[in-house]
C-alpha cells in the first residue's frame, strides 16, 4: 500500500468537505493511532497484520485530510515506550518501516509532485541504522516541500523531546552563545523535534483510551482533544468530519486566545543559537544519510 492515495470520495463526501471548508479548517491535526492490537483479535489476523492494516488507514488519512485541505498531519507511529514490547512486535513495527520508508522512495516522484514533506520526529540513535538512514534521507529528500507535510512520531515520547531541548539549552548556557535570561517558552518550542511546526488544532485518539501516552504534552496546550471508541483500522471518514466540525463550533473561543498570547521576543543571541541549532540538525541528518 501506497503512502499517496487518491480515491475518489463519494458524492455525499464531497458534499460534507465542501460545506466543512467554508468554516476554519485545521491547519495541524495529530493522530494517536491506537487499537491494532486489539483489532488484530477481532479478525482474527496476527499482530504484524494488524499493524498493517494501521498503516493503510493512515494512508487514507491523509488522503482525506488533503481533501479537506489540513495542511498538517502528526502521527504516533512508534513510541519509546513500544520497545518495551515483544521483541517479535517490535521487529515486525521496524520491519513495516523499512517497507515503508523503502517504498517512499520508489513513489518519489508523486511525492515531489504533491510537493508532501515528511518529517520523523523522535530519538532517531534508538534506531537500527539502515532504518534511520532511510529516515534521514526521506526528510533530506522532502524538507522543501510544502504543500502538505507528514510528521511521523517514531522512537518518540514527548518527556525524552523535552528533556533533549532543555539540555541543549543548558549546553547553549555553559558555553556562552545565550544567557540564562535568554531562556523562553519560545526558546524551548525552538529546540523540540517539533520546533517546524504550529500547535496541532486537534489531537484525535482512537480506540477508546481516553490519555494522552505522552504524545507532544507540550504542543497541546490549546487543542481540541477528540476520543473515539472505534479501533484504529476502523476508524473512518465520518469520524473525521465530526471531529472537525466538534472543531469549528470551538474555534471562537480559541481566537481570544490566541489574540491574548504574548508576542515573541527575540534577541540576536537566541536568533544566531537558534539558525545553529538549526543547521546541526540538518548536518546530523546528512551524516545518518551518508552512514
Ligand atoms: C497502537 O496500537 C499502534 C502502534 C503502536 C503502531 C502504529 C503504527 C502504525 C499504524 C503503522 C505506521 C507505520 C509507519 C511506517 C508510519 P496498539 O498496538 O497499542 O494496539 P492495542 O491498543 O489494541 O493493543
Ligand atoms: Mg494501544
Amino acid at each position: 500500500m501506497s503512502w499517496i492515495r487518491n480515491n475518489d470520495l463519494n458524492l455525499l463526501q464531497k458534499l460534507c468537505v465542501n460545506v466543512l471548508k467554508c468554516g476554519p479548517v485545521p491547519r495541524h491535526v495529530a493522530f494517536i493511532m491506537d487499537g491494532n492490537r486489539r483489532y488484530a483479535r477481532k479478525t482474527n489476523v496476527q499482530k504484524a497484520e494488524g499493524h498493517s492494516k494501521g498503516f493503510d488507514k493512515l494512508a487514507e488519512c491523509l488522503h482525506w485530510c488533503r481533501e479537506l485541505g489540513i495542511k498538517e498531519v502528526t502521527v504516533y507511529a512508534f513510541s519509546i515506550e513500544n520497545f518495551k514490547r515483544s521483541n517479535d512486535e517490535v521487529e515486525a513495527l521496524m520491519q513495516l518501516a523499512r517497507e515503508k520508508f523503502q517504498k517512499l522512495f520508489e513513489e518519489k516522484d508523486k511525492l515531489m509532485q504533491e510537493g508532501v514533506c515528511i518529517r520523523v520526529i523522535g530519538n532517531l540513535c534508538l534506531l537500527p541504522d539502515d532504518i534511520r538512514k532511510l529516515i534521514a534521507e526521506a526528510m533530506l529528500l522532502t524538507k522543501d516541500n510544502t504543500r502538505s507535510i507528514l510528521n511521523v512520531a517514531f522512537s518518540y515520547t514527548s518527556r525524552e523531546e523535552i528533556t533533549q531541548s532543555i539540555r541543549s539549552i543548558v549546553e547553549a548556557v555553559q558555553d556562552k552563545s545565550i544567557e540564562v535570561g535568554d531562556v523562553s517558552e519560545e526558546l524551548i518550542a525552538n529546540c523540540l523535534y517539533t520546533h517546524l511546526s504550529p500547535d496541532p488544532d486537534i489531537l484525535i485518539r482512537t480506540s477508546g483510551e481516553v490519555r494522552i501516552s505522552d504524545f507532544l504534552l507540550w504542543q497541546i496546550s490549546n487543542t481540541e482533544l477528540c476520543f473515539t471508541n472505534v479501533l484504529w483500522p476502523e476508524f473512518n471518514i465520518w469520524h473525521l468530519l465530526g471531529f472537525v466540525f466538534k472543531y469549528q463550533r470551538s474555534r471562537c473561543l480559541q481566537d481570544v486566545y490566541k489574540a491574548n498570547k504574548p508576542q515573541p521576543n527575540r534577541n540576536h543571541r537566541t536568533q544566531s543559537f537558534v539558525k545553529s541549532f538549526e543547521r546541526k540538525r540538518i548536518q546530523q541528518l546528512e551524516l545518518y544519510a551518508r552512514a
